[in-house]
């Protein structure tokens, strides 16, 4: 690499980027006096000064301080408002506090919060979640993490197998056998994982998404119980599946005997029933974590009729004892309450409609700005999720998405965003369109863009 393609970041000078950096965190502390006492050193009792670790990577100087959020908008203690369009990465994809959701949490406040037994909301959930998914028997769980957790479990103990497939660049949450990664073609342990000494890469294989002749040779042994894969890749630069690949995915998964797990938790901004029922997939087990309670820490995991009468069979034949699955918070009348009202009153068609309006609305303007800048970037969208990405496109596989990272040029553009009234997601340039975004708050979105581009290029 010469000295001046190394000047280059996405397209951009890396001077002016350094430039813009400088310039909008300043500018961030003027409009933070108040955060800045609070959280500028950290917050006192936590290890590196934050409640969660992740807090600290936002590229702000430091943590919003959020005073209260509602609808798609956050206020810091500043008194700084926010149009929100990382919705907590998904966990608000319908808006925060969405009403129905919140009257439901007040109703069941007073009569009792965890109990270990079910009650009339959990009875309306289970058909709500067949009709809206098209599986018939589900579990409850708390994270998206461990709905994977246990649905793998399932798979392995239906299978007797023990291997699963991921793809290069794949992020099913905090799942230990998902942490592999592809390096010159070899599978390794994910870079940067803090204690684990197993080699994870032993009963984890891996190919690139959209490669249907990799996948079908790591099928071919006949010993991978499962193949875990969100629809879209969306945890790295967003990769759309090309055309056919899920067809042969389905089809080389059965031919193997291999259960195929698909993770919605993001996806689920395609529309109802996710890019599952959109678009005719047919998996064995299904998971859906954030978003489904409207933002109280929920999740649901789902089986087929055939998995689940294998999964019954492996029961009653199995050693008693504990399965290894379940949590005790898992499945508690708080959960239920905000996951029926979300299903029966938020997750709605006419919903999904105004979402997938507005997010190709905002798909469209940053296309236009990026074309007016001449820059060489792209905008990739599973219905209300958009993402620009700062290198062309499309992306076809996770290696490709790595590589199309350009963190510092993207922790300019973030910081410049929020100084103009707009918070993206922090880890990839994520914005989700709920139910309560305005055309006005994607119109503003879209021309703050436009001027911190202005800026750069
Ligand atoms: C596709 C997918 N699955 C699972 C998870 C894990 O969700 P949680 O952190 O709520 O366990 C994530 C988190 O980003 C995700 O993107």
């Amino acid at each position: 690499m010469n000295a001046s393609t190394r000047a280059i970041q996405g397209g951009i000078e890396a001077a002016r980027i350094a430039r813009l950096r400088e310039s909008e965190a300043v500018a961030f502390l003027k409009a933070r006096p108040k955060s800045q006492a609070r959280i500028g050193n950290g917050a006192a009792g936590f290890f590196g000064g934050v409640p969660m670790h992740w807090m600290n990577d936002w590229p702000t100087p430091f943590p919003i301080m959020v005073d209260r959020a509602k609808g798609a908008a956050i206020t810091d203690i500043d008194d700084n408002r926010l149009d929100d369009f990382c919705l907590g990465d998904t966990g608000s994809m319908f808006g925060h506090s969405p009403p129905p959701v919140a009257r439901a949490l007040r109703r069941q406040a007073g009569r009792g919060l965890t109990y270990m037994l079910p009650s009339e909301d959990a009875l309306a959930i289970g058909p709500l979640l067949r009709e809206i998914f098209s599986l018939p028997h589900w579990q409850i769980a708390t994270t998206a993490t461990d709905a994977n957790r246990f649905a793998l479990r399932v798979a392995r103990a239906v299978t007797g197998r023990d291997k699963i497939l991921v793809f290069n660049g794949c992020y099913h949450g905090a799942v230990d056998e998902t942490m592999v990664r592809l390096k010159d073609g070899r599978p390794i342990n994910r870079p940067g994982l803090a204690g684990e000494f197993r080699d994870l890469t032993a009963r984890t294989k891996i190919v690139e998404f959209n490669d249907v002749t990799a996948l079908e040779a790591a099928l071919a042994d006949k010993d991978v119980a499962c193949v875990i894969t969100e629809p879209v890749l969306t945890n790295s630069c967003m990769v759309l599946p090309e055309p056919g690949f899920h067809a042969a995915l389905r089809d080389l998964t059965r031919k193997a005997g291999t259960l195929l797990l698909i993770d919605e938790t993001h996806t689920i901004s395609t529309g109802l029933g996710g890019y599952s029922r959109a678009c005719g997939l047919e998996p064995d087990l299904f998971v859906l974590g954030k978003p489904v309670a409207g933002g109280v820490p929920a999740s649901i995991w789902g089986m087929s009729e055939e998995t689940a009468s294998r999964y019954a069979a492996y029961n009653r034949a199995k050693q008693p004892g504990y399965s290894g699955m379940g949590t005790t918070l898992s499945a508690n009348p708080l959960q239920f309450a905000a996951m029926r009202a979300t299903l029966e009153e938020v997750m709605t068609e006419a919903n999904y409609a105004h979402m997938e309006n507005l997010a190709r609305r905002l798909d469209a303007g940053l296309s236009t700005a990026i074309d007016r800048h001449r820059l060489p970037w792209h905008v990739a969208r599973v219905g209300a999720r958009v993402e620009f990405i700062c290198a062309p496109g499309p992306l076809r596989n996770g290696g490709e998405a790595d590589a199309a990272h350009v963190p510092e040029l993207e922790a300019a553009v973030h910081v410049a965003l929020v100084n103009r009234g707009a918070l993206i997601a922090p880890f990839h340039n994520m914005m989700l369109v709920s139910p309560a975004t305005t055309r006005r708050q994607v119109d503003w979105l879209v021309s703050a863009f436009d001027n911190v581009l202005d800026q750069l290029a």
